[in-house]
């Protein structure tokens, strides 16, 4: 595998398109942020050090940014944003003397693959011999829709070395109806070598439709200095998804969903209509389970063996299904455990329950986790029987084997022992009418 010693990640600008108020790196998609799906990519390449373009909500960009990708992540300020070479300026002393290859991406591409990295980063290394004579590699589309992104021009096919090769990317906001044809687009990725990088992107000027320092414009300084350019055209189109608007936003986010789903279901895993369910990056789900239709999973959920999910639910942080267990619809689960071979079949709410094995929760219960002021847990033991529209005061425990009546009112700090049965409003022990 051809390595780069450096990786940037522009994510400086503040996406003024997006019409939002936060800087569109931090924007989610499936969990986490632009972002952070771009960072994987980074660690995917397995550089030595990744530096990471803030500007736009700096302290806020920078916290995502040197949050669980260990110490190699370094961040550098931009301010004020004056374009994608002047970010790349900005990291000149960060960079050094000589940073070896220096792979350039931008934060707002999240569905670009490993492999599609690798490629060019391959490309790159075999444009000359030893690491002074290589030139650059650029990944480009050829997408139905250019959207905006720059034009790739090469040379003209003939007979000549070189024929085919990049000259040069024109912005679309610069480009002249004819430029405006060309159907290949540059997707902001890029492989230099990183002393052509220094010493180029000091040579930049502005003299543009923005009025900003292009990193663009590098690629026709290299090819004027002799170097050789190339591009490497992405097998596949999706992975091209730019977020410059929150339309873009919402088909990246669709792709992304269908990846983690596709994961999901060679792992084992049914989802019977991938196109109405969700569910986010950092979900473990065991072998056997099945999803059903309209059910949302969100990040930091674990989910076992054989379990039923859906229709119509939704598991938040924090919830644990042990295996066997099965949540259905309407049903909203949160910092809560469902022990194994438990149910929770319809309408409920388990805010922080912690309930054990092969219990029945009841329709319409409703863990009542908060008192205006803080949450609170309740725990309900195994092989208990949680009457329909129960409502458990948290704090509140139920014991092994014990039972509430349909519509007990289990009030706070309450516990019920093992066996027992409470029913009622405010909930007490059944005490059974002997005959006289
Ligand atoms: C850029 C490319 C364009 C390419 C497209 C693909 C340039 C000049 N144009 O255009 O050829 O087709 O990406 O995605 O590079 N950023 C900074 N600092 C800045 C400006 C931008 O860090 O001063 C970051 C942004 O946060 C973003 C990335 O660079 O992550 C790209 O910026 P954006 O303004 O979206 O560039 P495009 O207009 O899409
Ligand atoms: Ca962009």
């Amino acid at each position: 595998m051809t390595r780069p010693e450096t990786v940037v990640i522009l994510a400086a600008g503040h996406g003024t398109r997006m019409r939002s108020g936060a800087a569109k790196v931090l924007h989610s998609a499936c969990g986490r942020t632009l972002l952070e799906w771009v960072l994987d990519q980074a660690v995917a390449l397995d550089p030595e050090r990744i530096l990471v373009v803030v500007g736009h909500q700096a302290e806020q960009v920078r916290a995502v940014a040197l949050t669980g990708h260990g110490k190699r992540v370094r961040c550098v300020l931009q301010e004020p944003q004056r374009g994608t070479g002047h970010a790349i300026q900005c990291c000149l002393s960060e960079l050094g003397e000589d940073p070896g290859t220096v792979v350039v991406l931008y934060g707002d591409m999240p569905l670009l693959t490993p492999e599609s990295l690798l490629r060019l980063c391959a490309a790159q290394a075999a444009t000359g011999a030893t690491p002074a004579q290589r030139g650059a590699a650029i990944l480009t589309a050829r997408p139905r829709d250019a959207r905006g992104f720059g034009r790739v021009m090469r040379r003209a096919p003939g007979t000549r070395a070189g024929d085919g090769d990049v000259v040069g990317i024109i912005e679309e906001r610069d480009a002249t109806e004819e430029v405006r044809g060309v159907r290949e687009v540059n997707l902001g990725v890029y492989a230099f070598g990183g002393l052509d990088l220094i010493g180029l992107a000091l040579e930049l000027q502005s003299h543009n439709a923005q009025n900003e320092l292009y990193l663009t414009d590098v690629i026709a300084k290299l090819v004027a200095r002799g170097k050789k350019v190339v591009g490497v055209v992405l097998e596949d189109e999706r992975e091209a998804i730019g977020v410059n608007t929150l339309v873009h936003l919402s088909e990246a986010r669709q792709e992304l969903q269908m990846r983690i789903l596709e994961r999901h279901m060679l792992a084992g895993v049914h989802v019977e209509d991938p196109r109405t369910t969700f569910v986010d990056h950092g979900v473990a789900i065991g072998e056997g389970t099945r999803v059903l239709p309209c059910t949302v999973i969100r990040s930091g959920v674990t989910i076992g063996k054989h379990c039923e999910v859906g229709p119509f639910a939704h598991l938040r942080q924090g919830t644990v299904l042990e295996d066997g267990a099965e949540v259905g619809n309407f049903t909203e689960a949160k910092q809560s455990r469902l022990g194994a071979g438990s149910k929770a079949k319809h309408l409920s709410y388990l805010g922080d329950a912690d309930i054990g094995a092969r219990v029945n929760i009841g329709a319409g219960t409703i863990f009542a986790n908060y008192d205006g002021k803080a949450k609170h847990k309740s725990h309900v033991a195994d092989k208990s029987f949680v009457g329909s529209g129960t409502i458990l005061v948290a704090p509140a425990s139920v014991g092994e084997g014990a039972t509430t009546g349909a519509g007990a009112v289990v009030t706070r700090g309450s516990d019920i022992p093992a066996g027992a049965t409470w029913i009622g409003v405010p909930a007490r022990p059944l005490v059974k009418k002997t005959k006289v």
